[in-house]
């Protein structure tokens, strides 16, 4: 289901730099987001406990796929007529609008974000009711359902709490390894709980220092550039130095994109 910065152009570096931890007997997921660093995690090392920090209770959404592949049914009904990528009328939105407030009335849960996804223009995502109700809605519902994922979390703990409160539980364990995905800075964070200034970005940093790691950025946040001037010219410690280094590009259409890095340390 859509996540913004899923981590899912790393599968096969990230299993791979995992042979470099198999000695790791427990895996923290600090910002897990969408769950999928700990779901390969838990994959490659089976024996290691995972902790999956679900800030934005993606495992709730996990668990409704069904009540939302029902809710994406009754849209198809509803736009059955409908142009295809084209703006809904008023009507047909009116429609969507009451099919989603009845099932918000009878579950009391709607994955906004994901039918999101098939209703507002590309990257764009409502997280309630009155967000949904004021956009422009495009008839651009997904044919098909998602995959019920009944394992995907299988054997991983789930937990829900800020990353420097998970961070202080496990920092002292033995053979912990930290999976650090923080919010980009400079990117748009619309479907995030809250807003990341450099100050909190730079504050994950300390995260690094003397612990076993992977560590997630891209081109466009410029902190290897920040952390290497400053070792540079004020001789403070560069958490990123000695950290092997594994870059992918990412494009955005056909004439932009960026790269997603992904740093990783081992003590051992
Ligand atoms: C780049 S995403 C992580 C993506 C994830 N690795 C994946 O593959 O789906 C960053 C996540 O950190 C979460 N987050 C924001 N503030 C946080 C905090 N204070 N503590 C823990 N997680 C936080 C965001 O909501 C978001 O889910």
């Amino acid at each position: 289901m859509p996540f913004q910065g899923q981590k899912r152009r790393f599968q096969t570096s990230f299993k791979e730099a995992l042979r470099d931890f198999e000695h790791a007997k427990v895996v923290v997921d600090l910002f897990g987001g969408s769950g999928l660093l700990s779901h390969w995690a838990k994959q490659q090392l089976p024996n290691a406990i995972v902790v999956f920090n679900d800030f934005d209770d993606y495992s709730k959404r996990v668990s409704n796929i069904e009540r939302t592949n029902a809710l994406l049914a009754q849209f198809r009904t509803i736009l059955k007529d409908a142009p295809l990528d084209k703006v809904i009328d008023k009507d047909r939105k009116a429609a969507i609008l009451l099919a989603v407030r009845a099932e918000q009335q009878a579950y009391g849960y709607v994955d906004y974000i994901t039918i999101s996804s098939s209703l507002l223009f590309s990257m764009n995502y409502a997280t309630n009711f009155a967000d949904l109700a004021m956009q422009t809605m495009y008839n651009c519902v997904r044919k098909n359902d998602y995959e019920l994922a009944p394992d995907y979390l299988f054997g991983v703990d789930v937990i829900r709490a800020d990353y420097r409160e998970v961070f202080n539980m496990w920092k002292n364990a033995d053979d912990v390894v930290f999976l650090i995905d923080p919010p980009y800075l400079s990117t748009d964070c619309s479907t995030y709980s809250n807003y990341w200034k450099l100050a909190n970005y730079l504050d994950v940093l300390k995260c690094l220092s003397g612990t076993n790691y992977f560590y997630f950025t891209s081109n466009k946040s410029s902190i290897l550039e920040l952390t290497d001037w400053i070792e540079r010219n004020l001789g403070g410690e560069n958490p990123f130095s000695d950290a092997k280094r594994v870059d992918v590009n990412a494009r955005m259409n056909h004439n932009s994109g960026y790269t997603d890095i992904m740093l990783y340390k081992s003590k051992k």
